[in-house]
This record gives C-alpha cells, sequence and structure tokens, in this order.
C-alpha cells in the first residue's frame, strides 16, 4: 500500500492552502477571546447537540475538536455556551423534525444573550429546502454548514463573531479534510472514519444525497490515526463508513476494506475493532476470511438486510436476493460459529403486501439475528421510493412494525440465553444509566452488560460471568481481570 503507487488515484484531499487558512481563522477566533479576556476557567462554552447516526457522532468530535482548538470550553450546558452547533440527521422525517424543535428551544437562549451564536450542520442543511427554511424561519441561526465543510467552521464563526452577514450556501463539498482536531468524549471507546459517502442509491435513502459520493481516506493516514488511538488509550475502535466494504474502490491502488482491516488489526496493542455499516452485496470471502483469523476483530456484524421480500429488496435497489442475504449469514456462521448478526429493517416500503411483510418475518427466523434496529418507512423528498405508488398507510406500518418486534424480541431474548453461564471480556464503558452500583461494558456482542463493580474499573477489559439474559441487556458478575 503506496502512496506512490501508480496505479492509485489519490483522494481529493484539502490543499495545505485550505488548510493554512482555516488556521489563520482559528487562530483569530482564539485571540478574540482572549483579548476579552476569555481563557480558561472564563472560556467560552460550546454545547454541540447531535442527532443520528456514528458519522454524525465522529463528525461532532471533529467540531468539538475545531472548537476546542479556537479557545472553546466544550460543555454540556446548552444554557451557559456562546457557541450551540446542532449536527442533524435527515434519515427519517422524524429525526428532522426533532432538530427543527430542538433549533427552535435555542432561540431562547439567544434572545437573552445575543452573543451566542447558534450554528446548523450534518445531513439535514444538506437539503436546498431545509436550509432555505432555516435562513427564512430561524432568524437567530447565524450559519449552517455541511456533512463536507465542518473544517469550514473557523471561518464562518470569525464571520459570525465580527457581525458578517448569516451564512446559508451548501458548497456540497467532497474534499477529505486530514488531520482535523477531534476533541473525545472518552478515551477507551473511539470512531474513526476510514471512507465518507455512498454510491449505493438504496431508493428510500437520503444519505446518497447529504454526504455525497464514496470517497475513501488513504490508508496510511487511517493507520497513522489508528496508532495515535491505540497509544491513547483507544481500546474499541470502530471503523465508520455509510458502506464500509467499498473502501478502496475508489483509490484504484488495489486496497480494500479485507485488507486494511487485517493492517489495522496486525498494530500492536490490546484493543479490539469494530466496522459498520457493510451492505450485504459486498460483503467478500476475504472479509469473512480476515475476520475470522484476527481475534482483534470482534465476532459481530451489522448486515442490514432491510426486507425478506425479494421484490421488496429490486424496488429498494438493495442488489441482493433474501436467498443470497442468507448464504452469506451462513458464510459467516461457518467461519464464526457464535458470531452476534444484527440488522436494521424498513416496515411499510411502498407497495409492501401481507406477504412481502411475511418474508421479513421469515426472514428474522431464518437470519436468528441478536438485534434489529426496525424503522417504519419514511418518505424522503428527492428518493425514487418517495415518488412511487402504493404508500403504505401508517395504521398498516405500525401494526406490522408491532408484531415485527414481538417476534424479534423472542428471538432477542432466545440469542441472549446462550451466553449464560459463559465467561466473557468486556469492556467496561460507563457506570450504569440505571443502576449506580453497577457498570456497563459490551462483550463482542453489542448488547450491554451489567456487572456490579467499581468506575476505576472503566476502560479495562474485565472477565464477567453471564449470570442472566433479558431481551435487551445481560446481567453479569466479575470473573477476575482479563
Ligand atoms: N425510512 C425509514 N428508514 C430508513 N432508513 C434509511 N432510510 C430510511 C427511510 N427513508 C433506515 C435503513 C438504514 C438505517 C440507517 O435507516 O434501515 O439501514
Ligand atoms: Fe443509504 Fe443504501 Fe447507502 Fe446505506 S447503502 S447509506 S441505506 S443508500
Amino acid at each position: 500500500m503506496d502512496r506512490n503507487d501508480s496505479r492509485r488515484t489519490a483522494p481529493k484531499e484539502l490543499s495545505a492552502d485550505q488548510v493554512e487558512r482555516q488556521r489563520c481563522f482559528a487562530a483569530q477566533v482564539a485571540q478574540m477571546h482572549q483579548s476579552a479576556g476569555r481563557t480558561g476557567e472564563n472560556a467560552p462554552g460550546c454545547f454541540i447537540q447531535t442527532f443520528g447516526c456514528q458519522q454524525n457522532e465522529a463528525d461532532s468530535e471533529q467540531m468539538a475538536g475545531l472548537a476546542s482548538m479556537m479557545g472553546y470550553r466544550i460543555t454540556a450546558d446548552a444554557a451557559s455556551a456562546k457557541l450551540i452547533l446542532v449536527n442533524t440527521c435527515a434519515i427519517r422525517e422524524h429525526a428532522e423534525k426533532k432538530a427543527l424543535s430542538v433549533i427552535g428551544q435555542f432561540k431562547h437562549y439567544k434572545d437573552a444573550d445575543p452573543e451566542v451564536i447558534i450554528g446548523v450542520g450534518g445531513c439535514m442543511v444538506t437539503q436546498q429546502h431545509r436550509a432555505d427554511q432555516l435562513k427564512h424561519s430561524y432568524p437567530y441561526v447565524s450559519f449552517i454548514f455541511d456533512t463536507g465543510s465542518i473544517h469550514t467552521l473557523p471561518e464562518l464563526l470569525c464571520a459570525a463573531l465580527q457581525g458578517g452577514k448569516r451564512h446559508f450556501h451548501i458548497p456540497h463539498a467532497e474534499d477529505i479534510a486530514e488531520g482535523l482536531p477531534i476533541h473525545r468524549e472518552t478515551s477507551h471507546k473511539a470512531w474513526l472514519s476510514v471512507m465518507y459517502g455512498c454510491n449505493n442509491f438504496c431508493s428510500y435513502c437520503i444519505v446518497p444525497y447529504t454526504r455525497g459520493r464514496e470517497r475513501s481516506r488513504m490508508p496510511d493516514a487511517i493507520l497513522a490515526q489508528a496508532k495515535e488511538l491505540i497509544a491513547s488509550g483507544a481500546k474499541d475502535i470502530t471503523l465508520l463508513g455509510q458502506n464500509v466494504n467499498s473502501y478502496g474502490k475508489d483509490l484504484g491502488g488495489g486496497e480494500n476494506f479485507a485488507s486494511l482491516l487485517r493492517d489495522i488489526a496486525a498494530l500492536d496493542g490490546d484493543f479490539r475493532l469494530r466496522f459498520m455499516t457493510s451492505h450485504p452485496k459486498d460483503v467478500s470471502p476475504e472479509l469473512i476470511a480476515v475476520m475470522s483469523e484476527n481475534e482483534k476483530i470482534v465476532r459481530h456484524f451489522h448486515l442490514p438486510v432491510q426486507s425478506g421480500s425479494d421484490g421488496i429488496l429490486k424496488r429498494m435497489n438493495r442488489r441482493y436476493t433474501a436467498e443470497k442475504y442468507l448464504q452469506t449469514v451462513t458464510a459467516l456462521r461457518k467461519a464464526m460459529p457464535d458470531i452476534s448478526l444484527t440488522s436494521d429493517i424498513i416496515v411499510g416500503f411502498p407497495g409492501e403486501t401481507d406477504a412481502d411483510f411475511e418474508a421479513t418475518m421469515d426472514m428474522l427466523r431464518a437470519a436468528q439475528y441478536d438485534m434489529v434496529f426496525s424503522f417504519i418507512y419514511s418518505p424522503r423528498k428527492g428518493t425514487p421510493a418517495a415518488e412511487m405508488p402504493d404508500q403504505i398507510p401508517h395504521e398498516v406500518s405500525t401494526e406490522r412494525f408491532a408484531r415485527l418486534l414481538e417476534l424479534q424480541n423472542a428471538v432477542s431474548l432466545a440469542r441472549n440465553n446462550r451466553f449464560v453461564g459463559r465467561t466473557v471480556r468486556v469492556l467496561a464503558e460507563e457506570v450504569s444509566r440505571t443502576d449506580e452500583t453497577k457498570i456497563t461494558g459490551r462483550g463482542d456482542s453489542p448488547r450491554p452488560i451489567h456487572f456490579s463493580g467499581t468506575p476505576d474499573l472503566i476502560g479495562d477489559f474485565v472477565n464477567v460471568k453471564i449470570t442472566s439474559a433479558d431481551t435487551f441487556s445481560l446481567n453479569a458478575e466479575i470473573a477476575g481481570e482479563a
């Protein structure tokens, strides 16, 4: 994997000039705060509200990194913040409504303190009608920025602080910004983006329009970041991309996701690797082999099926059949018999008949997922499915949705029960949200495991014995430190 490989088409990265330009703006903002005596404990607060997927969480860490570089203190208290950033999601209408309602509530902070600056980023604002809506109906929002132009925050903020015009232009930027500062909430868990965008154009999905075409990061940049993360204490690293299996296709240098995974897993250190999301059509035998040969890669595969009906899959433009999908499941289970599988399902896609829905129920029975994220279809403006005939009435979708949950809950409980009596190596992640005498961690399976323990364990691997299973979690006791 050589940056100078003649076959390679290097991804378009930001030029040194563009990076330098943003550094200058960041220095100006930091200088403004410094001359106003706003440093140290007096540093202005920056509050970031994140909606949506892991990619958005990773993006918010970059926003927080840039804000810290500009002299802000990252805070969980929106009321005291001088800078409020909202990182939005557009995947379903509900996500957009929630974001708009939260942005609406932030008006009070701006009314109480005109110095407060509100900026809105993420997938929602990439759509012109939402950008226009924010410009015209939310006059207290100073600027918007799309997912590809997070690096321009210093420039946008500098202009806003100097009383410049409000900024509502969406550049649809697609160059990769390497080397942005990152502010992480925890050191033991880390996101690591390996690629951005999606080329699949599933007919229901807004992502290819909001995040643009697939762009892979250079392998050496990813490996360098992985090394840094491990050196700074990361024990659980999740490689992120809208479709990680496409990694490298645009680089033309012969690397692919399997080779990237193998190279990261070969790094020294006590850490484990996860990745998401994978498209079922692209799961290669090489990827399955790399996983099964390497214990640092967790025995978990998130493999969204979306529907069990071939007719619906075709209209979703998923490019696999239920049979082909199940062959991949079989190959995964053959190589790693105890692997945890999870999936995404859309209920009520246009034209979904009772028989189509029953095919999805059959898929749940056949695939035996540990966990399923299910969603009622939400038409997204500009996607082909939104124009399809036979949109399903909400009552029909909600009734199907409830039946699907009932079936999956039974499957999940049965799957979770397989762990009872076993000793599992978990990463202690946080104090349990419902019982402060307990610690919550995770093994390979994404299910939370609760066990009695003290906060000093957080960030360590611990061996626990599973004592009982619920539908959504497992209970355990410490079996001795790993
Ligand atoms: N409506 C409902 N669910 C959707 N998803 C993506 N687009 C839509 C939509 N328009 C779901 C898919 C995807 C997950 C991240 O969100 O299941 O895998
Ligand atoms: Fe959306 Fe399909 Fe791309 Fe996933 S693979 S982000 S569902 S278009």
